[in-house]
């Protein structure tokens, strides 16, 4: 079984480009970000501790602050605010991820409980709402509504989004042009509005402020569709989640979207029997994920999708050519060949 399990591309065999090295520029402020966020979490309330320990100080990849840093640094913009910006933007990510896996029921994240498992729907439900107001309060600290209003947009964006694939959960004719939709506004629009938050401080000029936000949009499609793709294939002590989530919730991702496509009618509908057994039932006696997956990687939709995240990727480096070399132009074009190659 496992021999089908590998991803279709020579490329993707290539290890990835290791975090550290892209984020070399910027280490000692991401030090400085995962500090503050460990600060922020000592500081609440006592009967807040406790998640807040779970959750926010217990850094991820920090992607996104990583944007915004890489940016700020390229265009030598400081500020005394710098790193707390930076934490905000990470503090509405793990917001989103909180609420997410409450709505996913995942019980596993970065290798570790989720909230949702450790302290119940509840608390959960609350600590995702206070670091979701907590961190747009903090932006208006900052003393610039350029700020806080981009972070807002952005935190209202992925709400939709999430609120849009909760919507369309077991609906076998949704249209990769909705699918885009929604990860464009769950997952891409945090990507954009780092850079975007960075090119605006940095007073950048439009044509280029212009270009990195499409950079970081696309880099936050391509990110999410490599996501998906994990979800089918990653290995759980590498993506630190539970393998299948999206099939187990009935999330329909661009390698269904494409396998459906190619199926007969009949295929169709045994799938859609299967998706249809929501969990307790899943994943016995119905059917195994693994022959699931062999489902799946008919006619090639694992293949495509990941094709259609090297384009997308494509399109993301191509808005840096505008931008000076340096180790942060560098560093910015080598992430969007680990968000691609990435196996966590
Ligand atoms: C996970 O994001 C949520 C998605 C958009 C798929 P990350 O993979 O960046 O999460 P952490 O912060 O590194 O754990
Ligand atoms: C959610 O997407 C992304 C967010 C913006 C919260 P997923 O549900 O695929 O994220 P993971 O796989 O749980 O990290
Ligand atoms: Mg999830
Ligand atoms: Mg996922």
């Amino acid at each position: 079984m496992n021999r089908s399990l590998s991803l279709p591309t020579a490329d993707r065999h290539q290890p990835a480009l290791s975090l550290s090295v892209i984020f070399a520029p910027i280490q000692t402020e991401l030090a400085q970000v995962e500090r503050q966020l460990f600060n922020w979490a000592k500081a609440s309330s006592p009967a807040l501790r406790d998640i807040a320990r779970q959750t926010v100080s217990r850094p991820g990849k920090l992607i996104r602050p990583g944007l915004f840093l890489l940016i700020t640094g390229y265009f030598g913009y400081d500020n005394k605010d710098k790193i707390k910006i930076a934490a905000t933007i990470e503090a509405i990510h793990s917001a989103s991820l909180i609420h997410d896996d409450i709505i996913d029921s995942s019980a596993l994240r970065r290798g570790q409980a989720t909230a949702f498992k450790a302290f119940g729907p509840e608390f959960s439900l609350l600590f995702g709402d206070y670091l979701f107001i907590k961190s747009i309060g903090r932006a208006l600290e900052f003393k610039n509504n350029k700020i806080a209003e981009i972070l807002a947009e952005a935190s209202g964006q992925m709400i939709e989004g999430e609120i849009e694939e909760l919507a369309q959960s077991f609906n076998l004719e949704l249209t990769e042009k909705a699918y885009f939709k929604i990860i464009g506004k769950k997952t891409a629009s945090l990507f954009q509005a780092s850079c975007r938050l960075a090119s605006e401080l940095a007073g950048t000029p439009a044509e280029i402020k212009s270009e990195l936000e499409t950079y970081g949009f696309n880099l936050g499609l391509v990110f999410q569709i490599v996501d998906d793709l994990l979800d089918l294939k990653g290995e759980t002590r590498e993506t630190g989640k539970s393998r299948f989530s999206d099939l187990r919730e009935g999330r329909i991702t661009l390698p269904l979207i494409r396998a459906i496509k190619t199926w007969p009618e009949e295929q169709k509908k045994k799938v859609a029997g299967w998706l249809k057994r929501r969990h307790g039932e899943w994943p016995e006696p119905v059917v195994s994920f693994n022959d699931f997956l062999l489902e799946l990687e008919t006619g090639g939709a694992l293949g495509s999708s990941l094709k259609t995240a090297e384009k997308l990727a494509e399109r993301a480096k191509a808005c840096l050519a505008k931008l000076e070399a340096s180790p942060y132009q560098e560093s910015l074009i080598k992430l969007t060949e680990f968000v691609l190659k990435r196996e966590k």
